[in-house]
């Protein structure tokens, strides 16, 4: 298939992998991890989430690479290759829209990271002793309509400047030098939470399930944050797929995005839960919960300013990454099936998501009160509109139809040659037919029950 070959491709192996592990590592491990798991009760839902990563993220992760690679395209482009102009299209057109949807919020938790490296660099966070001034702190700060707005676009203008300058020089980079100081900052906060006292019941919280605490609505949340963890549902690995060259092998890379993911998540998990307990919070306490918790940890340990700006910049980083996965797969869409120039088209979705976000950035502040649906601000809206629902339909409607419609024959030669006992092509096969779809449709009904008939 894929006849244009002029398509950039990712400068190398390790490029490819750490910008999809860039693209899947963000904010969704680090921020919305662990306050999901905090709200959910814990380690059983923890298991329940690793499952969906494994029998959901895993196959779909490798269905959404083979169709990047096998179109070179943009996720609408791909769906117009692929099946002609049926009504699949709409699966492209789809993803495309949860990108705007997911920048427009995902920008402004972005924001948070920036005006809390300020805020570690003036002394700020260092002030902080106890979980009620870092409470605070994070309260003043987010119902600031101005800052709110400022920091929002200053995110924005950072993911517009590296999508600017393309695939390699501005994508591929960054992600190369910044992955592996992520896992040192965490595990010196896992080591200073641990050793603080109590620490080790958050320990029990995160890692020893009790089911009773299990509901739909926690089953759900698990299957939506394994969707947004890995970047799917919506098209992102299609899109970079499209970039990866004919001799990379897509088993081995998908398993490495899914690890590294997962293992961040799971370490943000530790560093976070052990300072909660020992520090006599709720793991309730929702979208604020590590900025309510890590300012108070750093603010409680030698160095521990150093520590905070570092962690910030590099929780930044992490957004970053995963920012520009958003925005570029927006502006891959307009520059392969609109013809625009690359910096026409961020500039105009860039200034179109600012405005978009702007609701959202003001969700913990102004318009705290304004509820959508009788119980969710605009930034809840947003984030359960595209986690819950617009994510797994695209992941389900990706999997049928490479699945039944297209066809397994036609593309599982993307797949490395297998060389185990069992056959790990088959294996994806049967899962990608059979165990995802059916598994997406019967969370789904399940969600439906508990946002519409449950109330
Ligand atoms: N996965 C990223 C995170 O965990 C967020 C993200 C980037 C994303 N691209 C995506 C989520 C595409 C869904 C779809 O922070």
């Amino acid at each position: 298939m894929a006849s244009n070959g002029g398509r950039e491709h990712w400068g190398s192996k390790l490029g490819f992998v750490l910008a999809a592990a860039g693209s899947a590592v963000g904010l969704g491990n680090i921020w919305k991890f662990p306050y999901v798991t905090g709200s959910n009760g814990g380690a059983a839902f923890v298991l329940i989430y690793l499952l969906f990563v494994l029998i959901l993220g895993l196959p779909i992760m490798i269905a959404e690479l083979v169709i990047g690679r096998h179109t070179e395209k943009d996720p609408v482009g791909a769906f117009k290759l692929m099946a002609g102009r049926s009504p699949w299209t709409i699966v492209g057109y789809l993803g495309v829209l949860s990108g705007f949807f997911i920048l427009s919020f995902y920008s402004v938790v972005g924001g948070w990271t920036i005006g809390y490296i300020v805020k570690s660099i003036s002394g700020s966070v260092a002030a902080l002793h106890d979980s009620d001034s870092a409470k605070s702190l994070f309260s003043a700060f987010t119902s600031d309509p101005l800052q709110m707005i400022f920091y929002n676009l200053l995110f924005i203008v950072s993911c517009m400047f590296i999508v600017i300058k393309g695939i390699k020089n501005g994508v591929e980079r960054w992600n190369k030098i910044l992955m592996p100081l992520l896992f040192i900052i965490l595990f010196v906060l896992i080591g200073k939470g641990l050793t603080m006292e109590g620490g080790l019941s958050g320990l029990s919280f995160f890692l020893k399930p009790d089911f009773s605490k299990i509901t739909a609505a926690s089953i759900i949340a698990a299957m939506g944050q394994a969707f947004f963890s890995l970047s799917l549902g919506m098209g992102a690995m299609i899109t970079y797929g499209s970039y990866l060259s004919p001799n990379e092998k897509i088993l081995n890379s998908a398993f490495y995005i899914v690890i590294l993911d997962t293992l961040v998540a799971i370490l943000a998990g530790l560093a976070i839960f052990p300072a909660v307990f020992a520090m006599n919070m709720s793991p309730q306490e929702g979208a604020g919960l590590i900025f309510h918790i890590i300012p108070v940890v750093f603010g409680n340990m030698p160095y521990g300013s150093i520590f905070s700006v570092l962690f910030f910049i590099l929780l930044f980083i992490a957004a970053l990454t995963s920012g520009i996965s958003l925005l570029e797969v927006i502006t891959a869409y307009t520059i392969d099936e609109l013809g625009w120039k690359r910096q026409r088209a961020v500039l105009v979705f860039g200034s179109i998501i600012f405005l978009l976000g702007i609701p959202s950035a003001l969700s913990f502040g102004v318009l705290a009160d304004a509820k959508l649906l009788g119980a969710l601000t605009f930034f809840d809206f947003m984030d359960k509109l595209t986690t819950n629902y617009m994510l797994p339909i695209g992941g389900f409607c990706i999997a049928v139809f490479l699945g039944w419609k297209y066809g397994l024959d036609k593309t599982i030669h993307e797949l490395d040659p297998d060389t185990k006992i069992i056959s790990l092509k088959e294996l994806w096969a049967f899962f990608i037919k059979f165990i995802s779809p059916v598994l997406v449709l019967i969370l789904f009904i399940m969600l439906l029950r508990s946002d519409f008939i449950g109330r």
